[in-house]
């Protein structure tokens, strides 16, 4: 694998841009405004990918729309976490056979974390021509060439050749809300988890300048976002590639000196590389929300050593009640995989006691998907389908009643929550911890900071009145 950071530069995004020219001029011949939707499988990391293909798109003269009936272009931007996650995507590529006769000029094209699988890019050359390009993350910079080749050369596209990871500013985005931005930090990850595709798929960890960061948080905040997502698969290393004495926790710290009212998150920590100086910088600025996703993955330390995650659970303890005494309200979830190859009993009641001793919020739970690849793929698992099955429901079971007994204490609390958007008849807000608040309220409220009064709970979320 290429491991360079490829750094693209002005005159290469400006041809970039030129394509988007010509397409747009290419449409406005035949004088109509063509259409694209664009599907998101998957992180945020794909969420805020989705932003500059629609970017793009919009840039060459498309509007886009909500379904891929009758749209003039289908992108699909794919993950490729786990075997289930692909499939899916499989049937929904087969179902736009279908599509695609009923509006035959439709191009269709796969991009995200599967295209960067040659397995993947391979069975799509072969048995889904109705797939007109396919372009890995390395390559998304070149999405506008990638289309002007496909709607004027009438030829199949594939840019998958295992590239530079590369870094690319200035490619225009369209957000999803203006409310709530994800700001990418750095891409791709060094960390090669036994059981996960990310560092193949995405590359090696390159962080964006910090100046370049700061300029769009300043310029997001100004335009109104009231919440700033830190995105980067490893935050806690950012910067490592650039800087010797500036690291994710100045950062943080930077960001959250811009003025303005608005909130700081971030995603995914990991353990490794959480130190005390980050929990201080969280707990020292109110800007930054108490809000920690901390993925533990296992409760086992020998099953964390085969993940290679290179931590214990007892440093992974140490760090969670650091952050806890520095940070009392701290919301606090994790990634948990249940059934990693020879996990036993024992090992897996230890994942049990560990999240019984945590007490989190709330637990993104997963069964172990072999990824073709990857060294856990190819390593020794004798326990049943059936078995894992049953450890992952005990798991869900258990976390569930932490989750409902944690939500049951918020009820009679006040707490300040940003007013995000509307579901039926109700409001939604999110608490500074990240927890779902439902309400009753007028539409003008979406937007603003209002105390709500809890009034009840469940398992998923809270509901409220306004204060
Ligand atoms: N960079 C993040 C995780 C990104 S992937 C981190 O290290 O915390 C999100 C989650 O998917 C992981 O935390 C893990 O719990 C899960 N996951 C990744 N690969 C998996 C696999 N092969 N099978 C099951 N779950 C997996
Ligand atoms: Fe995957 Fe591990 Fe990297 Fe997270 S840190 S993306 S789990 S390899
Ligand atoms: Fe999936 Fe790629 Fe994210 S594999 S989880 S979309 S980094």
């Amino acid at each position: 694998m290429n491991t360079k950071t490829t750094v693209i530069t002005e005159a290469q995004l400006a041809s970039q841009f030129a394509y988007c020219d010509k397409i747009a001029a290419w449409w406005h011949e035949t004088e109509t405004t063509p259409t694209a939707y664009v599907e998101t499988y998957g992180c945020q990391q794909n969420e805020a990918d989705s932003e500059k293909l629609r970017g793009y798109l919009v840039q060459s003269g498309y509007a886009i729309v909500r379904e891929a009936e009758g749209a003039d272009v289908v992108v699909m931007n794919t993950c490729a976490i786990r075997e289930h996650a692909e499939q899916r995507v499989f049937g929904n590529l087969g179902a736009l056979t279908h599509t695609k006769r009923r509006h035959p000029g439709q191009k269709i094209f796969l991009c995200g974390c599967m295209a960067g699988e040659t397995k993947v890019s391979e069975r799509i050359k072969k048995s889904f021509p109705h797939v007109d390009g396919v372009f890995s993350t390395h390559h998304l910079w070149q999405f506008p060439e990638i289309l002007w080749n496909v709607l004027n050369r009438k030829k199949r596209q594939f840019y998958v050749e295992d590239e530079a990871g590369s870094i690319a500013e200035g490619i225009p985005q369209v957000r999803d809300s203006k409310l709530k931005s994800w700001v990418s930090i750095m891409y791709g990850c060094n960390n090669f988890c036994t059981y996960c595709i990310v560092p193949y798929v995405r590359g090696r960890e390159r962080s964006r300048k910090k100046e370049d960061i700061l300029a769009e948080c300043r310029q997001l905040i100004e335009n109104g976002t009231r919440e700033i997502t830190l995105l980067g698969q490893n935050v806690n290393s950012y910067g490592k590639d650039l800087y010797s004495d500036f690291d994710f926790a100045d950062l943080l710290a930077e960001i959250a000196q811009i003025p303005g009212d608005f909130l700081i998150r971030f995603m995914t920590s990991h353990p490794r590389d959480a130190s005390e100086k980050l929990f201080d910088t969280m707990a020292k600025y109110p800007k930054i929300a108490k809000q920690l996703h901390l993925p533990f993955q296992s409760g086992s330390s020998r099953v964390l050593k085969a993940m290679n995650r290179h931590y214990d659970r007892e440093t992974y303890l140490k760090k969670v009640n650091y952050a806890k005494s520095v940070m009392p309200d701290l919301v606090l979830t994790s990634d948990v995989i249940v059934g990693f190859p020879g996990e036993t009993e024992e090992e897996f009641e230890e994942t049990i006691s560990l999240i019984q001793d945590v007490h989190y919020d709330s637990l993104f739970t997963f069964i172990f998907s072999p990824r073709t690849g990857t060294p856990a793929a190819t390593m020794e698992d004798p326990t049943p389908k059936e078995e894992k099955n049953r450890r992952f429901d005990k798991l869900c079971a258990v976390q569930n009643a932490i989750s409902e007994q944690i939500h049951e204490a918020y009820v009679g609390k006040t707490m300040r929550c940003l007013v995000d958007g509307k579901e039926g008849e109700l409001l939604t807000a999110r608490t500074e911890g990240g927890r779902l608040v439902r309400f009753e309220g007028c539409d003008s409220l979406i937007g603003t900071y209002q105390n709500l009064n809890i009034t009840g709970s469940t398992t998923w979320s809270l509901t409220g009145a306004l204060a």
